[in-house]
C-alpha cells in the first residue's frame, strides 16, 4: 500500500516522479505528491493533494530544472485522505523531507518521548519519521541520525529522505514494505515496485530489512552506499532488468482488468513452457521431495489468492493426496490451529508483499516450517523469505481486481500436484492446452457477455451458486464483482442455500450457477430451479459435457479437474461488464490497493 519513487541523476527528475506515481498508482490512490529540488530557486518545492496524479499535474509548474525529487501515492492508514496528511511530509525546522510506505507501530511513544515540542501539521506516524530524524541530526551526523531513527522505528517503512542541506544526495531505508533501487549510469532511481524503473534503470537491487541507503551525485557519477543500522556494509544482488514498456501499458485495451482478463490463455501457455522442458513438466526436486515427505499441507492466502489457494486443495487432496486446509491469512498469523505431524506450508501472493501472510511467515519460520511461496514477483519479500519459491510468470498485473495471477496460481499448483501424483491420470499438456482454447473460446465471445450482463444482472445484489470445486470459483467470482461494481454479492454452496440464504431470493435477484462437475451437476441444477421458482433471474454457466440446452454459457470441455481455470474467465467478464455498465472505476475500485502491506 502506498508507492514512492525518488530520483537523482542526470535526467528531469519530476518526470521520473511524475511517470513513476502513475505507474505505482495501483499501490493506492486516495492522495499523492512530489518533492523535487529547484535549481534555479535554490530551493525544494512541494506540491501535494487529494486525489489521482493526473489532478496533480493539472496544477503542476514545470518550469524547473530539477534532478533531485521523491514522490508518493497514499492508500490512507493514519489520518484521511487530505491534502495535509498526503506525502511528503517536512520536519518541523524545514530541513529534512521524507516520503513514507508502512506503518509505524511506535510512533505515538515516539511522540511522548522525543517529540513532545514539536507542532505537527498532520495526522500521519510519518511526520513522527521525519521529526525523529530531525531531532537526532542536532547531534548526529545525518546518516548516523537516520540509522539512529530506524533503530527506534518499530513497524514496516520504506522511507526516501530529502535533507535540504545536501542537494546531492538521496537517502532511504526499509523495513518489511519493498524498496528498490534502480542502477543506471546517468542516475539512481529508488521505487516500490520494479514497474517505476522501467526507462530509468539497467539493472535493480531489492533492498534488505532493515537497512539504510544513501545515493550521492559526484563528479565521476551517481554512487550508492548501502549499511546495516549499525553501519556495517552489506552484500547486495544486482538483478538486470527484464520488463518492457510495452508490458506495463494498456496495449489498446479500456481498462488494465480486460487486457489481462483476454491475456490469461496465454498466461496458461506461457506457465507450460516454462515448467517444461521437450514436453515434459519439471519443478525443483527439493520442492518435491520436501512435498512428498509431508504429512499435511497447509495453504495460506487471502482475498483471490486464497481462492486459488482452495483449488489446489482439491488438487493436493485428489492427485496428491495430501490432506490439505486452507487458511486466511489474517486469521491463521494470530490463530493457528492443529498443525499435523509433518506439515508443509505453502504461501499463495501475487504481489509477494501482502502484510497478513509476512505475519505468517515470520511465526513459521520462528518455529522452522519448511515453507514454499507462490507468487508473480519472484524477487518480492514472500519470495526470498520462504524456503523455496515458483513463480507464475504471468507478468505485470496492474488492475486492482486479480485475474491473470489467479489463474497463474492455480496453473503452476496443478502442474506441481500432477508432479506429485502417482497415477498420471490424464496427459497434463494436452489438457492445459484445451483449457488455454477453451479460454479464448470465451474471450473471444465476450461482447455476448456483455449483452448477457445488461439483460440481467442489477445493482443491488447477486449470488453465484456451485459445488465443489465450483463452490470454489463461485467465491472468487463473488469477490471479483463486488470489488469492482460494489454490488454486494455472495459465492454459495449451491446445497447450503435452503437452510436459511434462499430467504433472500426473490423476483428478478440475479443467480449465477456454475455447473462443470458431472458428479453433482443434478444437484446443482436442482439448486438452480429452486432459486428459479423463487422469481431469481439466471445466468447458467457450464461444461459442454454437463451442459442443458437452455444454459447460458457453455464453455469448450477440458478435463474436470481442469474447468476452473475456464470456469473462472465468464465470471471475470460479467465482473467487467457489470462495473463498465454501472460507471466505476474499474481499475482502481474505491478503499482498495493492489498491494496490502498493512495488517
Ligand atoms: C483480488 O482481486 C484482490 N484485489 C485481493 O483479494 C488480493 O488477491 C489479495 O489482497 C491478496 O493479494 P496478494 O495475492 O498480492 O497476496
Amino acid at each position: 500500500m502506498c508507492g514512492i519513487v525518488g530520483y537523482l541523476g542526470q535526467k528531469k527528475a519530476s518526470d521520473v516522479i511524475l511517470s513513476g506515481l502513475h505507474k505505482l498508482e495501483y499501490r493506492g490512490y486516495d492522495s499523492c505528491g512530489i518533492t523535487f529540488y529547484s535549481e534555479k530557486k535554490d530551493t525544494f518545492i512541494t506540491h501535494k493533494d487529494q486525489g489521482r496524479v493526473r489532478h496533480l499535474e493539472d496544477d503542476f509548474d514545470y518550469n524547473h530544472d530539477n534532478h533531485l525529487a521523491i514522490g508518493h501515492t497514499r492508500w490512507a492508514t493514519h489520518g484521511e485522505p487530505t491534502q495535509l496528511n498526503s506525502h511528503p511530509h517536512r520536519s518541523a525546522d524545514g530541513r529534512f523531507i521524507i516520503v513514507h510506505n508502512g506503518v509505524i507501530e511506535n510512533y505515538h511513544e515516539i511522540k511522548v518521548k522525543y517529540l513532545d515540542n514539536v507542532t505537527f501539521t498532520s495526522e500521519t506516524d510519518t511526520e513522527v519519521i521525519v521529526n525523529l530524524i530531525e531531532h537526532f541530526s542536532k547531534s548526529l551526523q545525518i546518516s548516523e541520525a537516520i540509522r539512529k531513527t530506524l533503530s527506534i522505528l518499530e513497524g514496516s517503512y520504506a522511507l526516501l529522505i530529502l535533507d535540504t542541506e545536501h542537494t546531492n544526495r538521496l537517502y532511504a531505508a526499509k523495513n518489511k514494505s519493498p524498496l528498490l533501487l534502480g542502477v543506471a549510469e546517468n542516475g539512481m532511481t529508488m521505487a516500490s515496485d520494479v514497474m517505476a524503473l522501467v526507462g530509468h534503470a539497467d539493472h535493480y537491487i531489492p533492498l534488505e530489512d532493515k537497512t539504510y541507503t544513501e545515493i550521492t551525485a559526484t563528479n565521476d557519477g551517481f554512487v550508492y552506499d548501502m549499511v546495516d543500522v549499525i553501519g556495517k556494509p552489506i552484500q547486495t544482488k544486482m538483478i538486470k532488468m527484464d520488463l518492457v514498456t510495452e508490458e506495463i501499458g494498456k496495449a489498446g485495451y479500456a481498462h488494465y482488468m480486460l487486457k489481462e482478463i483476454c491475456e490469461q490463455p496465454s498466461v496458461v501457455r506461457k506457465i507450460m513452457n516454462r515448467y517444461s522442458k521437450n514436453g515434459v513438466f519439471h519443478i525443483d526436486e527439493n520442492i518435491i521431495q520436501a512435498l512428498s515427505s509431508a504429512s499435511n499441507i497447509h495453504i495460506i492466502a487471502a482475498g483471490t489468492s486464497m481462492h486459488a489457494g482452495l483449488i489446489a486443495k482439491h488438487y493436493f487432496e485428489v492427485l496428491a493426496e495430501i490432506p490439505t486446509q486452507v487458511h486466511i491469512a489474517s486469521e491463521f498469523a494470530y490463530n493457528m490451529p492443529l498443525l499435523g505431524e509433518a506439515p508443509f506450508f505453502i504461501l499463495i501472493s501475487q504481489s509477494g508483499e501482502t502484510a497478513d501472510l509476512r505475519a505468517c511467515l515470520v511465526n513459521l519460520k520462528e518455529a522452522h516450517h519448511p515453507m514454499l511461496t507462490v507468487t508473480n514477483v519472484g524477487t518480492s519479500t514472500l519470495a526470498r523469505e520462504a524456503d523455496y519459491s515458483l513463480e507464475i510468470f504471468a507478468g505485470p498485473e496492474i488492475a486492482v481486481a486479480s485475474t491473470k495471477a489467479y489463474v497463474g496460481q492455480v496453473t503452476v499448483l496443478l502442474i506441481l500436484t500432477f508432479l506429485l501424483s502417482d497415477k498420471k491420470m490424464f496427459d497434463l499438456n494436452a489438457e492445459l492446452s484445451k483449457a488455454a482454447v477453451s479460454m479464448e473460446a470465451i474471450i473471444d465471445n465476450r461482447d455476448y457477455v456483455r449483452q448477457l450482463v445488461k439483460d440481467r444482472i442489477i445493482k443491488t445484489s447477486c449470488f453465484y451458486i456451485g459445488r465443489g470445486i465450483d463452490y470454489y470459483t463461485c467465491m472468487e467470482a463473488a469477490l471479483k464483482l463486488k470489488e469492482i461494481s460494489y454490488i454486494q454479492t455472495e459465492g454459495f454452496a449451491a446445497g447450503e442455500l435452503k437452510h436459511g440464504t434462499i430467504a433472500l431470493i426473490e423476483k428478478d435477484i440475479p443467480v449465477v450457477a456454475i455447473i462443470t462437475q458431472e458428479h453433482i451437476s443434478k444437484n446443482t441444477r436442482s439448486n438452480l430451479q429452486e432459486v428459479i421458482t423463487r422469481g431469481a433471474k439466471t445466468i447458467t454457466i457450464s461444461m459442454k459435457h454437463v451442459s442443458n440446452m437452455k444454459d447460458d454459457i457453455v464453455l469448450m470441455d477440458t478435463h474436470e479437474l481442469l474447468t476452473p481455470l475456464v470456469s473462472v474467465i465468464p465470471t471475470q467478464l460479467i465482473a467487467y461488464y457489470s462495473a463498465l455498465n454501472l460507471g466505476r472505476d474499474i481499475d482502481k475500485p474505491r478503499n482498495l490497493a493492489k498491494s496490502v502491506t498493512v495488517e
